[in-house]
C-alpha cells in the first residue's frame, strides 16, 4: 500500500491567469494499491468508475507505455470541490504519481507534469501541486514549462471558502474572448511584480501588484459577497486580495498567522470557512506504507 499526500493550490494569484499557482498546506490523501478490479471508496457512487479524474489519470499514464491494469484507491479529501482550490488537480497528480510509483515508470517530473497538463490543459494548478511552492509556468508547443519562485516566509495565506461552488467552466465562460491592450498591460505589469513582491517580501509591492483586470471583473459578479469581503479583508490588514483560481474561494495574503480570527464574515450573504494556510513547499508526497 502507498499513501499519496497532494496540496491544494491556489491559482492565477490575481493578475497570473493561466500563469501561476501556489501550494498551500490543505491536503487531499490516497491510499493506493494494485488491485485485480477497479475499486475506488470515499467517494460518491457517480465516481466510482472509470471516468473518476484520478483513474483517468492513472490510465493515460499506464497507457502512454502500452500498460493497463486496475488499482485499489482509498480517498480522503479535505479540498473542497469546484471551489479553486485545485480539487480536480489533486486528482490528476495523485494518479500519475501512482501509476508511475506502482509500475516503476521512472518518469521525471517533467514527464509528469506533460501528463497531467494534458488532462487539465492549463497548468497553473497541476504545476504547484506536484512541485509544492509558488510555481510560474509557460506552454510553448503544448508543454508546460515550469520556474518555481521562493515565497518570503512571512508571507501568511488566508483561504474563504463560501458554502456554493462555482464550476472553472461557468468562470471561464463569463470572460470576454478579447480584452483591451490596456487591461493586458494591468494585468501583465502587475504579474511581473507579485513575483518579486513574494520572493522579496516586499509588501508595499504586493499591495499594488494584486488586482487583474483579464478575469477578476467578470468572475467577482458571481460571488455576491466579494465587495463586502474584500473591505472586511483590506480594513483588517491584509496585503492582498483575490480570487482563488476560478472561484469562489478567496485569498488573503497578510503577514498574520491568525489571520481568520479578524475576519467577521456575519453580515455576509454566504456561510463562508476560513482557514489559515502556510505555503507547501514540498509538493505531492509518496510514501510507501
Ligand atoms: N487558471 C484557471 C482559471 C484555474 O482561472 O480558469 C482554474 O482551473
Amino acid at each position: 500500500m502507498i499513501k499519496i499526500k497532494v496540496p491544494a493550490t491556489s491559482a492565477n494569484l490575481g493578475p497570473g491567469f493561466d500563469t501561476m499557482g501556489i501550494a498551500l498546506d490543505i491536503f487531499n490523501t490516497f491510499y493506493v494499491e494494485k488491485s485485480e478490479q477497479l475499486i475506488i471508496e470515499n467517494v460518491e457512487e457517480e465516481f466510482k468508475n472509470r471516468n473518476n479524474l484520478f483513474v483517468i489519470a492513472y490510465d493515460k499514464t499506464l497507457a502512454a507505455k502500452n500498460l493497463k491494469a486496475n488499482i485499489y484507491v482509498k480517498f480522503e479529501t479535505c479540498i473542497p470541490l469546484s471551489r479553486g482550490l485545485g480539487s480536480s488537480s489533486s486528482l490528476v497528480v495523485a494518479g500519475v504519481l501512482a501509476a508511475n510509483y506502482l509500475y516503476d515508470l521512472a518518469l521525471t517530473k517533467q514527464e509528469m507534469l506533460n501528463i497531467c497538463n494534458e488532462i487539465e490543459g492549463h497548468p497553473d494548478n497541476i504545476a504547484p501541486c506536484l512541485l509544492g511552492g509558488f510555481v510560474t509556468t509557460v506552454l510553448e508547443n503544448g508543454l508546460p514549462h515550469y520556474k518555481k519562485i521562493e515565497v518570503d516566509k512571512k508571507f501568511k495565506f488566508t483561504v474563504m471558502i463560501p458554502d456554493f461552488e462555482v464550476k472553472t467552466s461557468e468562470a471561464r465562460a463569463v470572460m470576454p474572448k478579447q480584452i483591451a491592450v490596456e487591461d493586458a498591460v494591468y494585468s501583465l505589469s502587475r504579474a511581473i511584480s507579485l513575483c518579486f513582491a513574494l520572493q522579496d517580501g516586499d509588501e508595499e509591492r504586493l499591495k499594488i501588484s494584486y488586482d487583474d483586470k483579464i478575469h477578476e471583473p467578470y468572475r467577482r459578479k458571481l460571488i455576491p459577497d466579494y465587495e463586502a469581503l474584500k473591505i472586511e479583508v483590506i480594513k483588517n490588514g491584509a496585503l492582498a486580495f483575490l480570487i482563488s483560481g476560478s472561484g469562489s474561494t478567496c485569498l488573503a495574503i497578510s503577514r498574520d498567522e491568525n489571520f481568520s480570527e479578524k475576519i467577521n464574515t456575519k453580515s455576509l450573504k454566504a456561510k463562508w470557512t476560513l482557514i489559515d494556510c502556510n505555503v507547501h513547499r514540498a509538493g505531492a508526497e509518496l510514501e510507501y506504507l
